[in-house]
């Protein structure tokens, strides 16, 4: 698959060093070219650096890894209103989080995941990957207690989703449906709580019960 990476940061440091590995061609960018070409260099043969608006247009899939303020400026900068965007799944993986307060600073209005579907003109969005630090997304495989991490997917399209539960499993991850666009929000908000719980020390992974449990307790009397 071809991939072209809009951020040249840490999380597309992460994924891309995944895609790379299982052998998609990858193309890079970001606000400074160089650091763009030393992420290229950095993840191989099969990745070179170009412009936000050649990332964009390189292949089937992109992934939106900016800060979350950035967002609107790197869309534009891609080409995104003119359509560069169309027809390809554009994965989204930001989180709009309030630093220090942990609140969404997309509060009271659209998720993050709508507004880039909004702003990048026919692209088929997926919010995928923004629930675990990047250090997660590096392992070879992710896997904990024995099951590979679960990867929530929310979007609208299914064939966009196909292709970024193939993306997740070429992590050694396994994809869950999370529902339509219209719940990427939730899962901006879940990260948004889940990192207020983990800043504040508490094991966030303990709060909720195993599935048979998820109704209520199956051996209780009368149940
Ligand atoms: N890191 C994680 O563990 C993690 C996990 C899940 C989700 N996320 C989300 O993934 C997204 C990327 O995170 P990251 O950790 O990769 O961030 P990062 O390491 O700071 O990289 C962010 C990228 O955005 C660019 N950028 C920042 N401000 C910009 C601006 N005003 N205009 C254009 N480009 C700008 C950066 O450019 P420079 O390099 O030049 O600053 C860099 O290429 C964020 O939305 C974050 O919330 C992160």
């Amino acid at each position: 698959m071809r991939i072209g990476i809009l951020g040249a940061g840490r999380m597309a440091d992460a994924l891309g060093t995944q895609w790379a590995r299982a052998g998609h061609l990858l193309t890079v960018s970001g606000r400074d070219p160089e650091k763009a070409a030393a992420l290229a260099e950095r993840l191989g043969p099969s990745a070179r650096a170009g412009t936000w608006a050649q990332a964009a247009t390189s292949g089937e899939v992109v992934l939106l890894a900016v800060r979350d303020h950035a967002v609107p400026e790197v869309l534009a900068a891609a080409g995104a209103a003119e359509g560069t965007l169309r027809g390809r799944v554009l994965v989204d993986c930001t989180n709009p989080v309030v630093p220090g307060r942990l609140t969404l600073a997309t509060e009271g209005g659209p998720s993050m995941a709508e507004r880039v579907a909004s702003a990048a003109v026919g692209s088929r969005v997926v919010k995928a990957f923004n629930l675990c630090h990047e250090d997660v997304w590096r392992m070879t495989p992710p896997v904990f207690d024995g099951v590979p991490l679960a990867v929530p997917l929310c979007g609208d399209d299914r064939d966009a989703l196909a292709t970024v539960r193939s993306l997740v499993e070429d992590l050694g991850c396994a994809a869950v449906e999370g529902g339509g666009l219209d719940r990427a929000g939730l899962l901006e908000a879940t990260a948004a709580f889940m990192i207020g719980l983990w800043f504040g020390g508490a094991d966030a992974r303990a709060t909720l019960p195993p599935l048979r449990f998820a109704q209520g307790d199956p051996d209780a009397a009368g149940s």
